[in-house]
């Protein structure tokens, strides 16, 4: 609620990419809904959420899309990507594959999206953290590589959510 009859200064398209099961939904569910599912389904095509705020005094909506890890789920890439200013690499910092993939990832992104996109790479689940298979130096090295943010996160506990997000749209501003 909260944006009946408001004027909206910026539309930014953020799009969700990762693998299977690391919590990009949950990511998005938290941010837009303050809402959290321990038993999430996977995502099967693609689903945005829209969220309003205000940065600098201007009326910016997000509009935020999921898409589903799994390949046979996913919907057409280029669509996907179309117009995305920001984007969100997910991994799960307690399955090291997860992050070794973020580089296909990444990859599909750059070969897709404008070449001035925003990313961010987001290491979820920190609330696992005696669980930790990806060292913060690691995906920070990575991040620096490849001129990313970079932060770690829980969609569970609210770690670090809203500031990611927040984080990519004033980039993107
Ligand atoms: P696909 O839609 O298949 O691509 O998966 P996804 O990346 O959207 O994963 P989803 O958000 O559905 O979460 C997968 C599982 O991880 C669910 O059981 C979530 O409850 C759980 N999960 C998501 N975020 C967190 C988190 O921050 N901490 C913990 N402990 N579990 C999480
Ligand atoms: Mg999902």
């Amino acid at each position: 609620g909260g944006d009946f009859n408001q004027k909206i200064d910026y539309v930014f398209k953020v799009v969700l990419i990762g693998d299977s099961a690391v919590g990009k939904s949950q990511l998005l569910a938290r941010f837009s809904r303050n809402q959290f599912s321990l038993d999430s389904k996977a995502t099967i095509g693609v689903e945005f959420q829209t969220k309003t705020l205000v940065i600098d005094n201007k009326t910016v909506k997000a509009q935020i899309w999921d898409t589903a890890g799994q390949e046979r789920y996913r919907a057409v890439t280029s669509a996907y990507y179309r117009g995305a200013v920001g984007a969100m690499l997910v991994y799960n910092m307690t399955k090291r594959q997860s992050f070794d993939n973020m580089a296909r990832w990444l990859e599909e992104l750059r070969g897709h999206a404008d070449k001035n996109i925003v990313v961010m790479l987001i290491g979820n689940k920190c609330d696992l953290g005696n669980l930790r298979a990806v060292p913060t130096e690691d995906a920070q090295e990575f991040a620096q590589r490849e001129s990313l943010f970079f932060m770690e996160t829980s969609a569970l506990e609210s770690t670090n959510v809203e500031t990611s997000f927040l984080t990519i749209l004033t980039e993107i501003y």
